[in-house]
């Protein structure tokens, strides 16, 4: 054999190993990676660097033994797509300020209003929202009567939300220059969130498919990007949850741009705010 192939078979999984990956990930965080062996191959080779195994067929053979938690959570960490950033689709951040929070200071006289971020990535997400209110309602803000729960099923990407440590490239992804310099300070090569932005933010694991424990009843929960990666029911499991046991009554979901709630027309009604679209609970409405 030569070293090229050796070389190729240590990146490359048999169809059972991958079928084995796929179904691990997709039981622990509902995430479907059918059809995508290349993806989870790049993936995984990382990890095996990381814990120092020689091939993936190893790391797989370490993965069915299951007693290498570490292991195993890093393999399902690295199989999270993280991808977002500052204002991402930018108008939702403009319904959020514009329209949805003005409605909710009239309907609750004046606060406090709560936020659930779910599936925060690296926490770009949570710091527009907290950017913006500040911004536009800055006695709110100052009055601390704006809370955001951010969370994640990564624990990396929990941390880094925590940390709020930027590289120019992220901060340069969406991010008006005002607010550059007005919310965050520049440490080195990086940009780190300002504390009064970081308090807004309470950062915090959590699976979407496990049971929400410490999530409160909130005004506005942004859920985006991430529906897309499961199937159907659970999809509709979590909107269905986040309408009965989240969302107070008259309170806002903010989905993706290519996502809706379609086949939950039992618990969600379109809002139509300028160009945007978002969903209240019927019962609120
Ligand atoms: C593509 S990012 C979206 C980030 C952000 N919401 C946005 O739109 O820019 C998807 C995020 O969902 C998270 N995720 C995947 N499966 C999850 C699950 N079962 N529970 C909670 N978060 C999950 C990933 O870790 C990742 O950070």
């Amino acid at each position: 054999m030569t070293a090229t192939q050796a070389e190729q078979d240590a990146t490359e999984l048999s169809v059972d190993d991958l079928q084995y990956v796929e179904d691990l990930v997709r039981n622990k965080i509902a995430v479907q990676l059918t059809g995508k062996g290349y993806l989870i191959e790049s993936r995984l080779a990382p990890v095996a660097r990381l814990h120092k195994i020689g091939s993936l067929q190893d790391v797989v053979r370490q993965l069915k033994l299951r007693s290498n938690r570490q292991l195993e959570a890093d393999v399902i960490d690295a199989m999270t797509t993280n991808e977002t950033s500052f204002f991402r689709d930018r108008h939702p951040f403009d319904v959020l300020a514009e329209n949805v929070i003005p409605r909710l200071l009239e309907a609750n006289a004046g606060g406090p209003i709560q936020i659930w971020n779910a599936a925060c990535s690296s926490g770009q997400e949570p710091l527009s929202i907290a950017m913006i209110l500040s911004d536009k309602f800055p006695q709110l803000v100052a009055a601390r009567k704006v809370r955001i729960l951010a969370t994640d099923v990564s624990p990396a990407m929990v941390d880094r939300t925590k940390r709020a440590v930027y590289s120019r490239f992220e901060i340069n992804r969406g991010l008006p220059a005002d607010y550059a310099t007005r919310f965050f300070q520049q440490q080195g090569r990086d940009w780190v969130a300002r504390k009064e932005l970081s308090e807004m933010i309470d950062a915090r694991l959590l699976n979407l498919i496990e049971p929400w424990q410490g999530v409160a009843r909130a005004d506005v929960v942004m859920v985006r990007n991430v529906l897309i990666y499961f199937s159907p029911q659970v999809k509709r499991d979590i909107l269905h949850r986040i309408a009965t046991q989240v969302l107070k009554p008259g309170g806002f979901l903010f989905l993706g741009a290519s996502e809706s709630p379609a086949e939950m027309d039992n618990d969600y009604q379109l809002v139509t705010a300028g160009a945007s679209r978002l969903y209240t609970t019927k019962n609120g409405a």
